[in-house]
């Protein structure tokens, strides 16, 4: 059997990963792994490939950056002699990026089987280019591979046959799981300043940054946050380019102070040790939602609204919108609950960590890839 993954952009890798693991355990499985391109940075791509040990693409489409159109339509025109010339039995495509409904159309027009991995996620938000690329992506895959309950009901509403949809769990938790160990034996991952306790914090949507007196009004109140804790600030390329831009017009921007620490975007393993050790995690990431859940970290979403509703109601997720008050009082109130995390060291603050909780969320155990592989070999025509 002929598998072929595409991949394209940060998010994809985690979850590629254990997939091309597992199936790699089947002897009869031939796979091709086609990276579009669409993260190209070594920071955003190419030190995940190292860390996760995933094997190096077969070929790789070099799409980059664009308008959506763009992105899109250079995938598409890309991949498709790809998929002529390479004939997979089976495509998998991964989350919501534009490189995934990008493949799964070209994939549906050449008659080719899709496998969406992390399939039925809803925000119900239109606004959110990922929600487009979700609900196009689920239309045309003929194996829809879920993480939550939440997940098939939304399919099904969608009138989507339920015999294609394949409630398996949580492939980033897979990844997550199987990289712990090595993130928690290496504390030199985590380089807290004076080892205090601190806040991490990942924007990236564009909903949050590309708007720019609202990020200039997000900053300051991290800002002001850091008068509590020390804040880290993992920054994405398009956020830089943001921030960049609101200094250039000469908006004061309070980017970094003793305790404000903007950072280059981290590898996954310091990210991973970083999340683990956080206080507070505050974010508008999709998959930070998920792994601070696994993680037992609270989380405070600078969102309206989540696709991952399972973190808000049995993980440790908390919506705060687009409001400065409300992020301010959950940060208050997370950083009160937790007075051992508060006023401890570093040191200290270790002993008070949470232990991961694979029954938290249903299957998200770490084996959702093995439940993959098993579907796809039992749906082998
Ligand atoms: C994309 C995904 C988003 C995901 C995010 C994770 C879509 C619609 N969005 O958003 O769902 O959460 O990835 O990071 O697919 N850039 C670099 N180096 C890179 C890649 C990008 O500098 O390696 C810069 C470019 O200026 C680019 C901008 O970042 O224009 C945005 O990149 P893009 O791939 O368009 O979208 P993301 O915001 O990363």
């Amino acid at each position: 059997m002929k598998i072929l993954h595409v991949v394209g952009a940060r998010p994809n890798f985690m979850k590629a990963a254990p997939v091309l693991r597992a199936l790699a355990a089947h002897k009869d499985v031939q796979q091709t792994l086609v990276h579009t391109g669409q993260h190209y940075d070594d920071a955003m791509s190419g030190v995940f490939f190292a860390q996760l040990e995933m094997p190096a693409p077969d070929c790789n489409l070099g799409v980059g950056s664009g308008t959506h159109a763009q992105q899109t339509a250079g995938v598409m025109l890309a991949l498709e002699p790809v998929l002529l010339e390479r004939g997979p039995d089976l495509v998998l495509v991964y989350g919501d990026v534009n490189s995934t409904v990008a493949a799964a159309m070209v994939c549906a027009k050449l008659g080719i089987r899709v496998g969406h991995v992390e399939a039925g996620l809803r925000s119900r938000d239109r606004t959110m280019p990922e929600e487009i690329n979700r609900l196009l992506t689920d239309q045309l895959s003929d194996l829809l591979f879920t993480p939550s309950a939440d997940a098939d009901e939304n399919l099904k509403r969608e009138g989507i046959d339920g015999a294609k949809i394949h409630l398996v769990g949580n492939v980033m938790i897979d990844t997550l799981t199987r990289m712990l160990p090595k993130a928690s034996a290496n504390s030199s991952l985590v380089n807290p300043p004076d080892t205090q306790p601190y806040a991490l914090v990942t924007l990236h949507r564009p909903s949050n940054v590309d708007d720019l007196p609202w990020l200039r009004e997000l900053l300051s109140t991290l800002e002001d946050l850091s008068e509590q804790l020390h804040i880290i600030f993992p920054v994405h390329p398009r956020t830089r380019g943001r921030l960049e831009e609101l200094k250039s017009k000469s908006v004061s921007v309070r980017d970094n102070s003793a305790r404000l620490h903007l950072t280059n975007p981290q590898p996954y393993l310091e990210f991973l040790a970083l999340q683990r050790h956080a206080a507070l995690v505050i974010t508008d990431s999709g998959g930070i939602q998920e792994e601070t859940t696994f993680l037992g970290v609270p989380c405070l979403t600078v969102r309206e609204n989540t696709e991952r509703p399972v973190t808000l109601t049995l993980g440790t997720n908390q919506l705060v919108g687009r409001d400065l008050r409300k992020l301010r009082s959950a940060a208050a109130a997370v950083l009160a609950q937790d007075s051992t995390r508060q006023s401890s060291t570093w040191q200290s603050s270790t002993r008070a960590l949470q232990v991961p909780d694979p029954n938290r969320v249903p299957l998200w155990d770490g084996h959702a890839s093995e439940r993959i592989a098993e579907v796809i070999l039992r749906s082998r025509s």
